[in-house]
């Protein structure tokens, strides 16, 4: 099919209207909103807390709340903090006493294409074992469990028994290479590590255990690990190196613990995750999430934004759960809710490039809830693929992790929903844990590009650098303006650091500040720009220029080192590295050989997704008189722009030289 894919979509509307006059009305034939209806901004606004508190009390409290919001030591918040629960009981054990136990809670896809279907009676049995193995290893209240594993249901059963015995979990993406995994391991003194041998990653098997074995030998820093054991789940089927003693098979110990299990209630504040983001300095932040506010803002959200209908619904969130949007819209949001979802193991193209539209039309997918990185390079290949298949089932669409662009959402409102299913872009972050901003569909109009309005409960603002609101049609700094529920509780470790990074700006107001860009339009609805720091965000995946930089700079080769995010068409951003090479090595090796070895280099010590596009091998960096590296220049000539204004430089001529090197 020859259609362009870029060029304005067929009903030429791209044409006709500027996005942001365009405006989709919440359709009239849209079956009802799970729990969401008009009025419900209007409630939440007369009695926010009482709003808070009708939704915590959907979970099933061991000890109900008297108590909803303590903000009387801001920033440190504490959501009904006298109640008790159990975060697995709620995800697992009330659906099977409910009589649900025979629903699917995970239809499971290999990417070689094995299936599973676990059903909620199930997927309890096996959560209750596993509570088991890990209180038969001394692991219980307050420990850390750092899981690295594929996207197989072992991954979801791992963190519902590390929450079902009242630990908490750190998951580190499998993406992340033996030295980032090793500071995760480390930062939080975890006592054991839930691995697999691998797992499948375009058509092969992509090892973890080794990994792993790395991290763990004291070879790096010299430190002894505070990991007593490994757990193995047994996927990839390739060789693995064994220490007797540590190392522990998941089926073995499994089988044998016994499926009797009291899930034991806890503290609503009771840590239930650490999960590592990138900020603005090379050393991530463990940021921390308590249990009852952050289950009763995920459960809801993911009610009222993806209209989840537990009974009927299909629901596939792409994410890995090695993200936030994977704990909250893959393990915790869709369990407490009941739902039946899919699981997907692989990649997007393998064994070929209809493969996720495949999997819709197989399970009859109905809610989808995905990234805008993913609509483009779909959009890239052609609607050809995805017109392949039967994607009539799909009824509501999400997207997260970055801006849409409006011609990506018209793309996937048109080609993948077939113009009739409405589109939900949803703002939020790993610290505020669950959606912020978002419509709610069959009841907001939708605006494609814009995120729209904070949702009922949540309160925001778009403000300058005093604070003061900057009102329609103006950029600003989004803040949050009040507490809520999933909001973080603290950086692992780090109180000062947490203050700092996110309160300390607008602390006269007490306000959140987010690190993002943002404009309400005339119409008042928001629009996102972008982070407003030294943080990237590359297809989703947020990076940090100094941990990027730092890792270029340990390699032997290298002097000096800047990076920043250039606009790609598919990733949203890109990495792009200017590097400085040590005299030495620039006689004897060619600068192109090196740009490659640094490429890989950053690969290997913080994971693929952090490999530069581009390192560009300069002799200058652009710095102000104090020493401070011009990041917007560098920019500029990442994105192959006229350089801006110099004047600010030491040594104006850098520039001029700078784009010698590159061009
Ligand atoms: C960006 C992902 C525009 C934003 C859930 C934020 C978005 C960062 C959107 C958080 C959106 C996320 N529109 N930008 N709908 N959603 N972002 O912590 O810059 O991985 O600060 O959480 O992603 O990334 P994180």
């Amino acid at each position: 099919m020859g259609t362009s894919e870029t060029a304005p979509s067929s009903t030429g509307r791209i044409d006709r209207l500027p996005a942001s006059a365009q405006r989709f009305a919440p359709s009239a034939d849209f079956t009802a909103n799970a729990v969401a209806h008009a009025d419900l901004y209007a409630k939440a606004e007369a009695n926010r807390e009482g709003f808070w508190a009708d939704q915590a009390r959907e979970l099933h409290w061991h000890k109900p709340f008297t108590e909803v919001l303590d903000w009387s030591t801001p920033p440190f918040a504490r959501w009904f903090a006298d109640g008790e629960l159990n975060v697995a009981y709620n995800c697992l054990d009330r659906h099977v006493l409910a009589g649900n136990g025979d629903r699917a809670a995970l239809l499971w896809e290999g990417e070689p294409g094995d299936e599973r279907r676990i059903t909620y009676a199930e997927l309890t049995d096996e959560v209750k074992r596993l509570a088991n193995v890990l209180e038969g290893l001394g692991i219980g209240h307050g420990d850390r469990v750092v899981i690295y594993l594929p996207m197989i249901p072992e991954a979801i059963s791992a963190m519902l028994a590390v929450a079902r015995v009242g630990a908490i979990h750190s998951v580190v993406f499998g993406g992340f290479a033996a030295d980032s995994l090793r500071a995760r391991i480390d930062d939080a003194a975890a006592k054991l590590v839930i691995t697999a041998d691998g797992g499948y990653r375009k058509g092969k098997v992509s090892p973890l255990k080794p990994a792993v074995d790395q991290a763990l030998s004291d070879s790096g820093s010299g430190a002894q690990t505070s990991v007593e054991h490994v757990l193995v789940v047994r996927r990839g089927g390739n060789d693995v190196g064994w220490v007797e003693g540590r190392d522990l098979w998941w089926h073995d110990t499994i089988t044998q613990a016994s499926p009797e299990h009291r899930a034991q209630p806890f503290p609503a504040e009771n840590p239930l995750f650490i999960l590592y983001t990138s900020g603005t300095t090379g050393k991530p932040k463990g940021i921390l999430h308590t249990s009852g506010g952050y289950l009763t803002q995920v459960a809801f959200t993911n009610r009222a934004v993806h209209d989840l209908h537990p009974d009927t619904d299909v629901y596939w969130c792409t994410a890995d759960i090695g993200w936030i949007t994977g704990h909250s819209y893959v393990a915790y949001g869709p369990l407490a809710n009941g739902a039946t979802q899919v699981l997907y193991e692989g990649t997007p193209d393998t064994p070929h490039p209809g493969r996720w539209w495949e999997i819709v039309e197989k399970y009859r997918v109905s809610v989808l809830y995905t990234a805008p990185t993913a609509i483009r390079s779909f959009m890239k290949l052609g609607r050809a693929i995805p017109n392949r298949f039967d994607l009539s089932s799909l009824r509501v669409l999400g997207s997260v992790g970055e801006p849409i662009n409006p011609e990506a959402w018209i793309w996937y409102h048109e080609v993948i929903g077939d113009t009739k299913a409405p589109i939900v872009d949803t703002w939020w972050q790993t610290e505020t844990g669950a959606v912020m901003i978002s419509p709610l569909p069959g009841v907001t109009e939708t605006k494609p590009g814009s995120a729209q309005v904070p949702l009922p409960g949540i309160s925001i603002d778009v403000v300058d650098q005093s604070g003061a609101p900057v009102g329609n049609g103006n950029g600003g700094l989004l803040v949050i303006t009040a507490p809520w529920p999933s909001m973080l509780r603290g950086i692992w470790g780090d109180p000062q650091r947490f203050v700092e990074t996110y309160w300390e700006k607008f602390r006269a107001q007490g306000y959140y500040f987010a690190g993002d860009g943002a404009r309400f339009d005339e119409d008042g609805d928001l629009w996102l720009l972008g982070r407003v720091d030294d943080v990237m965000n590359v297809s989703g995946h947020r990076l940090s220029t100094a941990e990027i930089e730092s890792a270029l700079v340990a390699h032997e080769a290298t002097a000096e080192a800047a990076v920043v995010g250039a606009s790609d068409e598919t990733t949203g951003q890109a990495v792009a590295a200017f590097v400085i090479l040590k005299q030495s090595y620039l006689a004897e090796h060619s600068a192109e050989g090196l740009a490659q070895q640094l490429r890989l280099w950053v690969g290997e010590q913080i994971g693929p997704i952090a490999r530069p596009r581009d390192v560009y091998i300069v002799s200058e960096l652009p710095k102000t008189r104090s020493g401070k590296i011009m990041r917007r220049l560098l920019r500029d000539v990442a994105e192959g722009r006229e350089v801006g204004d110099t004047t600010t430089l030491a040594d104006a001529s850098v520039m001029t030289v700078i784009a010698a090197n590159v061009r």
